[in-house]
């Protein structure tokens, strides 16, 4: 599908709610740029442990806000993967960014205010020429509060955490639905109630509730939503 007018699209949402599978298949139907914030987070926080900034659970803040613009990171598109990889300061960064560690210290480092500054100015750039689909937490809300649509996405944390627990099985991880569940409620709370750019629905933004459709349900609706709205060509 063609669309005839240029636009960006951001999807927020809770954890695990399958935001970056559908940001990716519909920026691969319109043949758009993917961009998952959420990695971008990871990234610095991947720096942040590589360069000692956390150790023995203590966060030195100072220090990252001080050598921040040797952070450097880019999204080239892998032809091959069909994936709009993350590179690091010249380091391609794949599964390094989604361990248990990177994810337990991701939401705190994500709150220091010059981390956010720097990662939002970043995408603001990204979107200069729209042609975009970006996911996250504040990108209807502070990012681009003038996107052209928006999407809101949740989903019963019951069906959630069972998805979660199934993938972290399908790695080997072992771990309890009970414990993926409290997990799930955790990040939901800390997304919801950090100070700055707290997840929130942007007034304008359309609800996805999908916690009983599957990724092809979710891509049609979606793509169903664009039609009614935008010119386009098959
Ligand atoms: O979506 P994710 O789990 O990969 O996100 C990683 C962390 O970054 C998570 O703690 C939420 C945070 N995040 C954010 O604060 N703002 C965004 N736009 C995207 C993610």
């Amino acid at each position: 599908m063609r669309l005839l007018t240029d636009i960006i699209i951001a999807v927020d949402g809770y954890s695990s709610c399958g935001k970056s599978t559908l940001a990716k298949n519909l920026a691969h139907c319109l043949q758009y740029r993917h961009i998952d914030t959420g990695a971008m987070y990871r990234a610095v926080t991947y720096w942040c442990l590589e360069n000692h900034f956390i150790k023995n659970n203590d966060i030195y803040t100072d220090a990252i806000v001080k050598r921040l613009n040797e952070i450097h990171i880019e999204f080239h598109f892998n032809a091959l993967s069909q994936l709009n990889e993350l590179w690091l300061n010249k380091k391609l960064l794949t599964n390094e960014i989604r361990t248990p560690i990177v994810s337990a210290y991701a939401s705190q480092i994500s709150q220091i205010p010059e981390v956010r500054q720097k990662m939002v100015q970043l995408q603001k750039q990204m979107g200069k020429n729209k042609r975009i689909v970006m996911d996250g937490r504040d990108i209807g809300t502070v990012v681009f509060p003038e996107a052209e649509l928006k999407i809101f996405m949740t989903a019963d944390p019951n069906i959630r955490a069972k998805r979660r627990l199934a993938e972290l099985q399908e790695k080997g991880i072992d771990v309890t639905f009970d414990e993926v569940l409290k997990n799930i409620e955790e990040r939901d709370y800390l997304d919801t109630h950090r100070e700055i750019s707290p997840l929130r629905k942007a007034d304008d933004a359309l609800v996805l509730d999908n916690s009983n459709m599957s990724k092809t349900e979710q891509l049609e609706w979606i793509l169903k939503q664009i039609k009614k709205r935008f010119p386009y060509e098959d």
